[in-house]
């Protein structure tokens, strides 16, 4: 029987995140760690998962789920996929169950958009699975409504980086840009390791901005014109400069209220530690920060952020959007 994997890359946000849900560009990396889904036919109509790795597994009969390892509110963490493949089904006109499994190298809840990955990612599978070709527009249009059960109303940046890989300057209701660079941009992620929901940080911003509606306006606006100008320096190679508007825009979003001591302690300690610049990535409130420094800094800014109990990663941008090919 035929067996199709998919994978797609998680993303880090360089600018732009909170503000891209309102207005204005994200400028958004695809990095080298990637999240896989294998998928096959199955002969009833259920939707299995596979989630080893994270130590459940279980199906969905209809809307209902029925565990197999694992207890049932795990489950919860199977709505988007499940939505992606039955959408997936949808837009295909085929009605089949599946066996899919789920791995991920991407830490969940981190930042790194491990959910729009391996929403991606099951949706690639599921059309390749049944030779449908999918053109990418629409299988980032299928990811999204993943993402939607997921983070509520988001911008979209997740779903498109993982699909197109690269390095994309992305708007809400515009769409997007995409470059590759001829350098490579040498960064290090910190992993607090502290879980967050990015919806939930969504709507602090959003309650914050309902309370002192100039403030924050001014803070976005703020950060969009940040967001071009790092793109701007991103082009030009211009490392020092790019260095210090991801210094800013850190400020910014910790006025926001999305930072935390330890974000702020591995950003602090990276830029002590000789980083051009460093700031929290994706929605905050825990997850990860990026440090971006020069070749010969890079180690000094490992061990800073290990020093603060961090778990720091070296990353490459991935030029390689969502692949996918047959295993038999
Ligand atoms: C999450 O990766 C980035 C946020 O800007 C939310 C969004 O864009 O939907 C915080």
């Amino acid at each position: 029987m035929m067996i199709v994997e998919a994978t797609a890359p998680g993303k880090a946000i360089l600018f732009g995140e909170h503000s891209v849900v309102y207005r204005g560009p994200a400028i958004v990396l695809a990095i080298d760690k990637r999240a896989r889904v294998l998928t096959r036919e199955r002969d009833d109509d259920r939707l299995f998962f596979d989630a080893m790795d994270l130590g459940f597994s279980g199906y969905f009969e209809g809307d209902a789920y029925q565990p197999v390892t694992g207890e049932a509110w795990r489950g919860k963490r199977l709505e988007a996929f499940k939505e992606c493949a039955r959408k997936t089904l949808g837009h295909i006109g085929v009605e089949k169950g599946l066996d899919m499994t789920v791995r991920s190298e991407l830490p969940i809840a981190a930042g790194l958009g491990s959910s729009a990955a391996l929403c991606v990612a099951t949706v690639a599978s599921v059309g390749a699975l049944f030779e449908a070709d999918l053109p990418l527009e629409d299988i980032s249009t299928l990811a999204y409504e993943g993402e939607k059960v997921v983070h509520g109303t988001p911008s979209g940046v997740d779903n498109n980086i993982s699909t197109y890989g690269g390095i994309l300057r992305y708007e809400k209701d515009i769409g997007f840009e995409r470059f590759e660079l001829e350098y490579e941009i040498p960064f290090i992620i910190g992993n607090t390791r502290r879980k967050r929901s990015t919806k939930r940080l969504v709507d602090r911003v959003r309650r914050l901005r309902d309370r002192e509606p100039e403030l924050v306006e001014g803070i976005i606006d703020s950060i969009v014109s940040i967001s071009e100008s790092g793109l701007e320096a991103l082009k030009e190679s211009d490392l020092p400069r790019l260095g210090d508007l991801m210094n800013v825009n850190h400020g910014l979003l910790s006025a926001l209220g999305v930072s935390i001591s330890k974000l702020d302690m591995m950003v602090h300690a990276s830029r002590g530690a000789g980083a051009y610049g460093a700031k929290l990535t994706g929605a905050g409130g825990g997850g990860c920060m990026m440090a971006f420094a020069s070749e010969p800094k890079l180690e000094d800014v490992y061990r800073a952020i290990h020093r603060c109990r961090g778990d720091p990663h070296l990353v490459k941008v991935s030029y390689e959007g969502v692949k996918t090919r047959r295993l038999e």
